[in-house]
């Protein structure tokens, strides 16, 4: 897959594991930085990382913050992108995958340890959607609430 990278200052060494480890399973990888340890404001990162996925041009989003939690709100801004925030978790990844679709994952540097990050983020790429109906129904509905936004 073609994958879409994004940090700031909080979650540097993340992003930088995180992007050999990618490789290795094999995806394409696109980092929007940010390219070191010097503070940096995570829209200026993630929001152009979004804007490659929401466009195409990627096929999936990981995005990093401190928190995850920035990371993710500049994500969900994004139109046509689906973001997940989840940390400690490698059940929630997959979930997300398999009942959101969602196309973006954030995670949070300084609450992960970059073992468990990686695994948060194989999870996340390895799990398809789903693609049941119920699923399918919610998401058209986030859609709709998008278009709604715009007027
Ligand atoms: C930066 O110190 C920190 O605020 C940021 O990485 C993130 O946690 C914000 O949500």
């Amino acid at each position: 897959m073609k994958l879409a990278i994004a940090c700031d200052h909080g979650a540097f060494e993340l992003k930088e594991a995180l992007k050999e480890a990618c490789q290795q399973w094999g995806h394409e990888v696109e980092d929007f930085g940010s390219y070191d340890t010097s503070a940096v404001d995570y829209p200026d990162t993630v929001y152009p990382a979004c804007v490659s996925v929401r466009d195409g041009k990627n096929d999936l989003g990981i995005v990093m913050c401190g928190s995850g939690i920035g990371a993710s709100i500049v994500a969900n801004k994004t139109r046509g992108i689906r973001c997940a925030l989840v940390n400690n978790s490698i059940e929630l990844a997959k979930i997300t995958r398999l009942h959101n679709d969602a196309n973006v994952l954030a995670m949070g540097g300084r609450f992960n340890t970059i073992e468990e990050g990686l695994a948060i983020a194989k999870a996340f790429l390895d799990t398809p959607f789903s693609g049941e109906e119920r699923h399918l129904c919610r998401i058209q509905k986030i859609s709709t609430i998008e278009i709604e936004e715009d007027r």
